[in-house]
């Protein structure tokens, strides 16, 4: 078996990503420990390297298409990773999730519906709803055991006929629950008695800690999965976001059909010739490398942890069943975002203010721990130092 190498570092300074170089744009400070933006500091996986540069050999980048192997990899990753049985008819695509999450509301709905969010949720979301003058309702997660769930009540009294779409995090961005059979049902039963269809982005379904298991929604009933669009990407597990390359699955023809109208008809439907060969290489190649990332960003999660509760007894984990984010609670500092926000970055850590996620999201900071360990422990002495002089 191979063993692949999470520890090592890799200088992305100078390479126009936006993690480490826009740090000075975004907050002022170019020297930050960036611990923000959602991808992670690991090489790209060998076999999907490999497959990138021998298409590249060839030295004709023209039009091109996928081939049955595309989605067969693709059908047999949903088979193997989410016991999820699908046909190669529901694949359809995008160049991304949130421009899917965009032509979805195009495709399901007309300006002045409604569409609901639950935050704090992946902010995105709104700029979608907005951008498409639909309007957006919210129904606010609750925090129950420690872990955030959904208000059902709220969620029924914000209905009404002008109401349209849901669109589901799941898991869930920042708060990394991966939504159990029970929630999911209760939602999928709420939004199909109102005609509610549900547009679920699973970008992080492939980064589930051990103990919990994650449940693409179609599988929840043949009800829902009549009623829902799924959308996923290799792009945050095997760190190729650049490459512009999502899958939209849609069970249900009607909804696909009305989907890939808006996609023939901005013409995007080829997708990214290097996109496409990542799919098919990281789901063809990806099960041992994706099983020892899991492994190493627990790891990570463990260290994190336990560096918290010691050193920072103050900072609120909220515990993440997926992702490589965590949510972090800052409330008993008693202090302003602005000014937490202003301790973090001069001491060095650059982390997601909690407000930017919405409603509930103010008093949290979001920490991305999809990094080598030794740079994880450096930012989590700069958070430590920064904080241990606030408190002098
Ligand atoms: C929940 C969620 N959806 C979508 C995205 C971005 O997807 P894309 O880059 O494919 O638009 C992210 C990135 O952080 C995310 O966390």
């Amino acid at each position: 078996m191979k063993i692949y190498d999470f520890d090592e570092i890799i200088e992305r300074r100078g390479t126009n990503c936006v993690k480490y170089d826009m740090l000075g744009a975004a907050y002022g400070n170019s020297e930050a420990l960036p611990l923000w933006v959602a991808d992670t500091d690991f090489r790209v996986p060998d076999f999907i390297m490999d497959a990138l540069r021998e298409r590249m050999e060839h030295e004709i980048l023209a039009y091109s298409f996928r081939p049955d192997s595309y989605y067969e990899t693709i059908v047999n990753w949903m088979d193997r990773q989410h016991d999820w049985k699908i046909e190669k008819e529901m694949i359809t695509s995008s160049p991304g999730v949130v421009s899917a999450v965009t032509m979805l509301i195009m495709a399901l709905s007309e300006p002045g519906d409604k569409v609901i969010v639950q935050p704090p949720v992946y902010f995105p979301f709104f700029t979608c709803i907005k951008g498409s003058d639909r309007k957006m309702v919210e129904n606010p997660l609750i925090i129950k055991d420690g872990r955030y769930t959904f208000d059902f009540e709220n969620l029924k009294r914000n209905i009404d006929e002008k109401t349209k779409l849901l669109i589901l995090c799941s898991p869930h961005n920042p708060g990394g629950m991966v939504w159990t059979m029970e929630e999911l049902e209760e939602l999928s039963r709420i939004c199909t008695e109102h005609g509610i269809v549900i547009i679920s982005d699973e970008i992080h379904c492939d980064l589930i800690f051990a103990g919990h298991k994650h449940i693409p929604l179609p599988k929840v009933s043949e009800t829902i999965s009549n009623n829902c669009a799924v959308l996923m990407a290799p792009s945050k597990t095997f760190n190729v976001a650049g490459l512009s390359a999502a899958l939209v699955i849609i069970p249900n023809k009607r909804l696909r059909v009305k989907y890939d109208k808006v996609l023939n008809t901005i013409h995007i439907h080829s997708g990214h010739i290097f996109g496409n060969i990542a799919i098919e290489a990281a789901f063809r190649n990806g099960y041992e490398w994706h099983d020892q990332l899991i492994t190493y960003l627990e790891g990570n999660y463990k260290f994190l942890e336990a560096f918290v509760t010691e050193k920072l007894p103050k900072v609120k984990i909220m515990k993440p069943e997926a992702t490589y984010l965590v949510w972090l609670d800052f409330t008993a500092y008693n202090l302003s975002e602005i000014a937490l926000a202003k301790i973090l970055i001069d001491g060095g850590i650059a982390l997601n203010n909690g407000s930017k996620f919405g409603t509930g999201g103010e008093g949290y900071f979001r920490l991305n721990f999809g990094c080598p360990r030794s740079v994880l422990e450096e930012g989590l002495i700069k958070m430590e130092k920064a904080l241990e002089k606030k408190e002098d």
